[in-house]
């Protein structure tokens, strides 16, 4: 394994010093703790206030990141509501009995497979797992029919990803729940062998434009919103889509859930159901992000390609476990 050289990470924790009555209005609010990324959140919490009247202080961190701050905080969290990029960090909270179960209506919207059977968070949004490639040094038809081919010698010195990242990790997860930890372990061992790590998915897809790797492991919105913009690192690439229900074809979700601590249950309810609702769904779709809706009556436009035809594999969302994860990263050398 190679170590690119240290990027400052560009993750803004926007500790916003408020303490509760911040704002300059005696008005409902709540505080998000938002793991997500912010400028999602920056398009969506805005539309909800203007809905509602309810104020949303967004408070920025990464899933593992505030996922131990409420777990550390417990009862005494100011957060009413937690939003992660990843449903692993959405299961630790969960097993740390933080959440309250979230109304019928609530989750009604969103397909009973991105949702725990706990009922004590809901899927708002999904990411499928794409390779990068360069076109000019890898012809599509070299790439595996698997994600774990990639452990294989011949990708030796070609591939880049970030492991330190939630994105990753939730990938990880899947293989875990997907292949069991013996293949996992092989797996991840192949990868260290095979493999460049960078700090975030915007600089592997950088390095795989530029040639720096053949191909990339990342999640689908990269590529699109770069190409939505300028193409600048992303016009010397393509993606590949692994489909008929490999690991490859994972797709991770992001959670949203209630606090049960939280003083304003009722605000951060309507808060969580609008992201679940039709108009929340819509207005995610869209915003810049480019990430899936998981309500079915609710589409991104093309050239993303279709939620229905990513062909993923059968991952339960309560199955996603990260601290093992964690544990074998660590044991390979990743963490
Ligand atoms: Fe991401």
């Amino acid at each position: 394994m190679k170590r690119a050289a240290a990027v400052l990470s560009v993750t803004l924790v926007t500790a916003l010093a408020a303490a509760g009555c911040g704002f300059g209005d005696d008005g409902p609010s709540i505080v998000v703790y938002n793991a997500q990324h912010e400028q999602l959140l920056e398009e969506l919490a805005p539309a909800f206030t203007d809905k509602t009247g309810i104020e949303v202080e967004l408070r920025n961190g990464s899933d593992p990141e505030l996922a131990a701050q409420l777990i550390q905080e417990g009862e005494a969290s100011p957060a009413d509501v937690f939003l992660t990029e990843n449903s692993p960090a959405m299961s630790s909270v969960e097993a740390a009995g933080l959440f309250a179960p979230l109304d019928d209506a609530t989750v009604a919207g969103i397909p009973e497979q991105y949702r725990p059977t706990s009922g004590l968070w809901t899927g708002f949004a999904a990411r499928s797992t794409v390779l990068v490639y360069n076109t000019d040094q890898v012809d599509e038809s070299e790439l595996p029919d698997s994600l774990l081919d990639l452990a294989d010698p011949e990708w030796a010195g070609r591939i880049s990803f970030s492991p330190t990242g939630a994105d990753f990790q939730a990938i990880v997860a899947a293989v875990l729940a997907l292949e069991g930890e013996d293949a996992t372990r092989a797996w991840l061992e192949g990868l260290e062998a095979n493999g460049t790590v960078y700090d975030g998915n915007n600089v592997v897809l950088e390095s795989v434009n530029s040639g720096e790797s053949e191909i990339g492991i990342i999640y689908h919105y990269y590529w699109y919103r770069d190409q939505a913009e300028s193409g600048d690192v992303s016009d010397h690439s393509a993606l590949y889509f692994f489909g008929d229900q490999d690991p490859g074809a994972f797709v991770s979700v992001s959670g949203a859930g209630v606090l049960a601590s939280s003083d304003d249950a009722d605000e951060a309810e309507q808060f969580v159901a609008y992201l679940t609702s039709e108009e929340g769904q819509q207005k995610l779709a869209d915003s810049y992000a480019l990430e899936y809706p998981l309500d079915p009556s609710v589409r991104l436009d093309p050239p993303v390609k279709p939620f229905a035809e990513l062909q993923p594999p059968v991952v339960n969302v309560s199955d996603l476990d990260g601290a093992t994860v964690v544990d074998l990263m660590t044991e390979v050398g990743f963490l």
